[in-house]
């Protein structure tokens, strides 16, 4: 058996694929999950818990010693987390302490997940460094929930995300998923051309993540495209990928959000010159990307 990886949220939809991948290296994954999906991640190993509960989260890392712990447990729905501040924060902020600081005193290295949404987005663009200033609440717990794991563990990684494409293999935030969904409906979709993102596959993400781990990077560290795009173009992209008409996507700018929405940040571009000198995982240009989202999908059951 290969070594001991432990994933905080690993049947969401990055965690189920970082899973999935980091099976196919060899590791021994062990995903902790207050559900078990049913026939989730063959080969991974179940632990059933609420990472709110301090007892729990601290008593699991004690008794597996990872070598190497990932924390993917957010409530990451943007409009949610607008109306359930209290569980956003309980989530994205204080578990996050409590694993990055259970990790340290487990000797396990730690990577936290945070996103392009602490910034203002009225940049040209962002280095790791740029002070953060976001405009939803979900970005307000991203920036805290950085100071948290920084406060209690020195040592952990930090990794800034701008949007992932992909499907889930389980489950999960996925935003090409509910794309697909709507497209088979019949249905056009909505999407704003005043908001630029800096995506990155899942799977490129992933090997990103397992060389991380393997260099036990301390800090904060953007993983993203190598140039950045429009969510319309983007969305009309992946549509014409999927095989439907790019003209079902509606491109839309301007005006205050729509009702239900939260305010978003606009630029989201995020500077991975860092991670390109790091990593020997190749970072794509943004087409493809979504290519590589689309036409690797990964499978439960045979991994590719
Ligand atoms: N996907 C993106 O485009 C993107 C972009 C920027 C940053 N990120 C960040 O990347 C990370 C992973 O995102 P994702 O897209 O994989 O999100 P996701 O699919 O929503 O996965 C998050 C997982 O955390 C679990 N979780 C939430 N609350 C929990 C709790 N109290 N106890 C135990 N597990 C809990 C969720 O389980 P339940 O279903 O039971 O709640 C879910 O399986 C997050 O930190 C997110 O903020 C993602």
């Amino acid at each position: 058996m290969g070594e001991k990886l432990l994933v905080f949220g690993g049947g969401g939809f990055v965690g189920g694929n970082l899973a999935t991948v980091a099976l196919h290296h060899g590791w021994e994954v062990h995903v902790a999950e207050r559900v078990r999906f049913p026939g989730g991640l063959p080969g991974a190993r179940w632990h059933l818990l609420d990472v709110r509960e301090e007892a729990a989260v601290r008593g699991l890392l004690t008794d597996l010693a990872p070598r190497a712990v990932v924390d993917l447990a957010a409530v990451a729905d943007i409009d949610r987390v607008e109306k359930e501040r209290e569980q956003a924060r309980a989530v994205n902020v204080e578990a996050a302490r409590t694993i990055a600081a259970a990790s340290a005193a487990a000797g396990a290295y730690c990577l936290y997940f945070s996103s392009d949404a602490v910034f203002a987005g009225t940049a040209a663009g962002y280095a790791e460094e740029d002070p953060p200033a976001p405009v939803n609440f979900y970005g307000r717990t991203k920036v805290e929930g950085e100071q948290a794991v920084r406060q209690a563990d020195p040592r952990a990684g930090i990794v800034r995300l701008s949007l992932v494409l992909g499907f889930p293999v389980t489950e999960g935030n996925s935003f090409f998923a509910a794309l697909e969904a709507k497209l088979k409906a019949g249905q056009e979709v909505a999407a704003p051309a005043d908001e630029i993102r800096t995506p990155v596959d899942v799977l490129t993400l992933s090997e990103c993540v397992l060389e991380l781990l393997g260099l036990r990077y301390a800090g904060v560290l953007h993983i993203g495209s190598t140039d950045s795009i429009d969510r319309a173009s983007l969305t009309r992209r992946a549509a014409e990928l999927l095989g439907y008409p790019g003209a079902r996507i509606l491109a839309q700018a301007g005006g205050a959000p729509a009702s239900g929405r939260a305010a978003r940040h606009k630029n989201g571009i995020i500077r991975v010159d860092k991670a390109r000198a790091l990593l020997k995982t190749p970072l794509l240009s943004a087409e493809a990307s979504i290519r590589r989202a689309i036409q690797e999908r990964l499978q439960q059951d045979c991994g590719r």
